[in-house]
C-alpha cells in the first residue's frame, strides 16, 4: 500500500444488478422448472471484483458510470455498505447497470447467465479526470466501453498505476490497442484460447505474454490457472485450484480479479497474488450467491494457513 495514493484499487468497468435463481436441474428448452430460491444481488465483473478487494481490506473506488434509475441506486447502496467510494463515479442520466438473470443448477453446479443491457453501459469516454486515475495503485478494467477504457488505461500507465484487465470477449474497435496496454492480463481460458487461436491453455498463456506486460494469468475454473511473467515467459507455470466443497461458482473469476488487485496494491509477488486470489475465489465457491459469498480477509488467511 502506498501512503501517497488515495486508493488501492479503482474499478472502471461494468456493474450489474443480478437476480439469482436456484434450481435443482437446469431445464431443457420449453420445460417448466421450479425455482427453489430467488435472490437479488449486485454483480458485474468490476462490481464484484471491487467488493472482493474491499473485503480483503483494500481502499476501493468505482469510477465507471451510474444513472438515476433504481438499479443504479441499488449499486451505489451496495458499494456504500462495502465501504467502496462512489464520489468519483460518473453520473449520467442515461447510464444503466447491467441486469442479469443467473440460473444456478444445484446438481450439476453450473451457472447460466442471461445478461441484459440498455442505455449507456460501461465507462464514460472522457471521465473521470486524470487526477482521480493517478490517485490509485491499481486500475481494474474490463471489455465494456472501449473508448473510455483505453483513455483511462493510457493515463494509468503513464502514471505508473498498475492496469489489471478482465476481458471475456473482443468487443472490436480499439480493443487491440487496449490489449497492448495491459500490464496484468488475467483472462478466463475460453477467451484466452479464442484470442490466441491456441488449442492448449498453457500455449494461450505463452502467446499472450509480451515484455511490455508484468504478468499474464489464464484461469481455468476448478483446474486453477496458468501464469507467466518475465521470469517464466516461455514456460508458463500451473497453479492448481484449492480443493473445496463447491456449492456455487458464480463470480469466482471476478473475485479472483479483485483479490489479485489487492495483492498487487499490497506489493505482493506474482506467486503471493495468485495464492491470495485462488484462496479467495475457492472460498467464494463454497457459499451460495455472488457477492454475498465473498469471504473476508480473516477467513481467507485462516483458510490459507490450513493449506499444506
Ligand atoms: N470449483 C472451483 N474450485 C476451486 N477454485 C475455483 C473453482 N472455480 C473457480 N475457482 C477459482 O477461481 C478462478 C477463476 O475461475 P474461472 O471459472 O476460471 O473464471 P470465470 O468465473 O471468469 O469463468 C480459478 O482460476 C480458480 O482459482
Ligand atoms: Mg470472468
Amino acid at each position: 500500500m502506498n501512503a501517497t495514493r488515495d486508493f488501492d484499487v479503482l474499478g472502471l468497468g461494468v456493474v450489474a444488478v443480478d437476480e439469482l435463481l436456484y434450481v435443482n436441474d437446469y431445464p431443457a428448452a420449453g420445460e417448466k422448472v421450479r425455482v427453489n430460491r430467488r435472490e437479488p444481488q449486485c454483480g458485474g465483473l468490476t462490481g464484484t471484483a471491487l467488493v472482493a478487494a474491499a473485503r480483503l481490506g483494500s481502499r476501493c473506488g468505482y469510477v465507471g458510470t451510474l444513472g438515476d434509475d433504481e438499479a443504479s441506486r441499488a449499486v451505489a447502496a451496495c458499494f456504500d455498505r462495502e465501504g467502496i467510494d462512489v464520489a468519483h463515479a460518473v453520473r449520467r442520466p442515461d447510464a444503466r447497470p447491467g441486469r442479469s438473470t443467473i440460473i444456478v443448477d444445484a446438481r450439476r453446479k453450473t451457472r447460466t447467465v442471461f445478461s441484459h443491457v440498455e442505455g449507456h453501459f460501461g465507462p464514460d469516454p472522457d471521465r473521470p479526470g486524470g487526477d482521480v486515475i493517478r490517485r490509485t495503485a491499481v486500475l481494474l478494467v474490463d471489455h465494456h466501453g472501449m473508448a473510455g477504457t483505453l483513455r483511462a488505461a493510457r493515463i494509468a500507465r503513464d502514471a505508473g498505476v498498475g492496469v489489471v484487465a478482465d476481458f471475456e470477449r473482443d468487443p472490436g474497435g480499439v480493443f487491440g490497442e487496449l490489449l497492448a496496454l495491459i500490464d496484468h492480463l488475467v483472462l478466463p481460458e475460453r477467451f484466452a484460447r479464442e484470442l490466441t487461436g491456441a488449442a492448449a491453455t498453457e500455449e494461450a498463456c505463452r502467446r499472450l505474454w509480451s515484455p511490455d506486460r508484468r504478468a499474464v494469468v489464464v484461469t481455468c475454473g476448478d483446474q486453477g490457472c496458468w501464469y507467466c511473467d518475465s521470469h517464466s515467459a516461455t514456460r508458463p507455470e500451473h497453479l492448481p485450484a484449492l480443493a473445496v466443497e463447491v456449492v456455487d461458482s458464480t463470480g469466482c473469476g471476478d473475485v479472483f480479479h479483485g483479490a489479485y488487485c489487492t495483492g498487487l496494491a499490497e506489493g505482493m509477488t506474482l506467486g503471493e497474488r495468485l495464492r491470495l486470489a485462488s484462496a479467495t475465489a475457492a472460498l467464494k465457491a463454497t457459499v451460495p450467491g455472488g457477492q454475498s459469498g465473498i469471504p473476508t480477509r480473516r477467513s481467507v488467511e485462516a483458510f490459507l494457513a490450513r493449506q499444506a
